[in-house]
């Protein structure tokens, strides 16, 4: 009898079920004597000991399903170690303790950044881990993908196609203002997507006056509309000189509800034209994942199994070049994976007239 524990982590993405899916239907198929383990809520279900043994009919029906049937939550890795002082629970202990009285023979973890930093830290500290990358914002390092982000950048092209016909029919400016705090995947290809005017990311800090004579570039060519797709971690040139604690300050004294609403301010003082903005949210990681996200997470899963089955632990089931492989958990801990100035999209999307900014 084996036994394995399954978590998901972190914010929630489209895919997380099709992927659990992936994970439970391998191992019944290629290790029909295994016992499976659903933890509550991500890392807290770790910690406290909140777990269902599950069964086959748990992971039926929810291939199309969005969120996640285990529940999820943040755990910032920082409180997952004890203060200097060793004040506060020993988190990781807790999570060992969990593991050991399951008699657990190995966890598949499912999450972003975070998630993996902790995953590292269990798998330093001895626990078997294999985990699988997921979030909308794609930007977990040692993989081409992650699921949940074509789905959202279904959902974020179809916002900026919906706003284009509105846009144009009132020759308006719009800002679209999308999810991504530190990575512009999902601007940059939604926007590429959605045929977006202005494409700002937070890896490409952007002038006011280069969006400006775009804007107006436009204007000159008839054009009396502009679409701008815009990440919320988006910063200008500026703020790009600033230490990450001064930019903070600068922000909070700042009355805007986002960066949206104050370059629409910002482009209004320059131009004189109002512009509106649409701020998709949370919408972006809701509801079922598309086709190719089913079939990545599907493939993620399955690949997870062949790790357990060859006793390969330690690793995250990365995609690359179209490949399954196993990426060890110490490389991929605490790097992101960003849009590099020079990326291939950036230099398509520029060789088209998209204006980054810069
Ligand atoms: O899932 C990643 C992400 O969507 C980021 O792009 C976004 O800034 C963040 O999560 C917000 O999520 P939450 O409200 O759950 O903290």
């Amino acid at each position: 009898m084996r036994r394995i524990g399954l978590l998901t982590s972190g914010g929630d993405c489209q895919g997380l079920n099709a992927a659990l899916r992936g994970v439970a239907k391998a191992l019944y198929e290629w290790m029909p004597d295994t016992e499976i383990y659903g933890f509550r809520d991500g890392y807290q279900g770790l910690i406290t000991g909140n777990s269902n043994m599950m069964k086959p009919g748990d992971f039926s029906g929810i291939l199309t399903l969005g969120g996640t049937i285990l529940g999820t939550s943040r755990q910032p890795f920082k409180t997952m170690v004890k203060g200097d002082d060793d004040s506060g629970p020993d988190k990781v202990e807790a999570m060992l303790a969990t593991y050991r009285k399951l008699g657990l023979d190995a966890m598949v973890i499912l999450g972003g950044n975070g998630t993996h930093k902790t995953a590292n830290l269990l798998r330093e500290n001895g626990m078997r881990v294999v985990t699988l990358p997921k979030t909308i914002d794609n930007d977990v390092w040692g993989t081409d993908l992650t699921f949940g982000f074509q789905s959202a950048v279904d959902i974020a092209t179809h916002v900026i196609d919906n706003i284009h016909t509105t846009a144009m029919s009132h020759s308006r400016v719009f800002i679209i203002e999308l999810m991504g705090h530190d990575a512009g995947w999902l601007t940059l290809y939604a926007g590429v997507a959605g045929g977006a005017d202005v494409i700002l990311i937070p890896e490409i800090p952007y002038k006011l006056t280069s969006v400006c004579a775009t804007i107006e570039n436009r204007i000159a060519q008839g054009k009396h509309f502009s679409i701008i797709a815009l990440a919320e971690g988006a910063i200008d040139a500026k703020e790009a000189e600033m230490s990450k604690k001064k930019l903070r300050a600068k922000r909070e004294k700042e009355s805007f509800p986002s960066i949206g609403f104050r370059l629409a301010q910002e482009l209004l003082e320059a131009t004189g034209r109002e512009c509106r903005v649409t701020v998709p949210g949370h919408f972006q990681r809701g509801g079922p994942p598309c086709p190719a996200d089913r079939v990545l997470s599907t493939r993620l899963g399955a690949g997870a199994v062949r790790l357990i089955q060859d006793g390969d632990f330690g690793n995250m089931v990365g995609i690359v070049n179209n490949q399954i492989v196993p990426v060890p958990l110490e490389k991929v801990a605490g790097r992101l994976k960003l849009v590099e100035p020079e990326d291939s999209m950036v230099c398509c999307a520029k060789s088209i007239g998209v204006d980054f900014g810069d």
